[in-house]
């Protein structure tokens, strides 16, 4: 689905919720950069690194059992909206965790590319999780 929307471009996708699909998540949000003429104005891997860690999440905390995850991607002006919409009404919490833990990473980093992130609740139960990854400066 692609619409603009009041000072915007929207386009929001359903992915069966496997861990295979990261692959298309990063793909779909590079080619909403390519078609909205946007490689030049955002960083195109940070984009994907937050939509694929978002996507991961709500596969691993978002309690599809077996339901499609939907990925909506917003631009409006200096900022690039990755949103991932999940079945647990609980929110992500930002972790710290020991050196020698393998996990709890993925927020940091999503932290530390985005301008903002946060949760909102969705009527039908469960939430989505968003993250504004803002565009690259002249010279940067
Ligand atoms: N979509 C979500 N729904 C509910 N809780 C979440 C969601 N995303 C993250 N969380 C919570 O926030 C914590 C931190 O998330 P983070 O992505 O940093 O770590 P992780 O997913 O546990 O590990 P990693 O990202 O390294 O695989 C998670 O352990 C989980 O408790
Ligand atoms: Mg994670």
């Amino acid at each position: 689905m692609t619409g603009v929307e009041a000072g915007g471009f929207l386009r929001r996708v359903w992915f069966p919720p496997e861990p295979e699909q990261a692959r298309r998540v990063r793909a779909y949000v590079e080619d909403c950069l390519l078609r909205w003429g946007l490689l030049d104005r955002f960083p195109v891997e940070a984009v994907a690194l937050v939509a694929t860690e978002l996507f991961a999440n709500a596969l691993k905390h978002g309690k599809p059992d077996g339901r499609p995850l939907l990925v909506a991607i917003r631009w409006c002006g200096e900022t690039f909206r990755v949103e991932v919409h999940d079945y647990n009404p609980q929110g992500p919490v930002l972790t710290w965790p020991a050196d020698q833990d393998p996990e709890g990473r993925g927020l940091l980093l999503v932290d530390a590319l985005c301008a903002r992130w946060g949760h909102l609740p969705k009527r039908t139960g469960g939430k989505f999780v968003y993250a504004e990854i803002p565009a690259l400066h002249e010279g940067r």
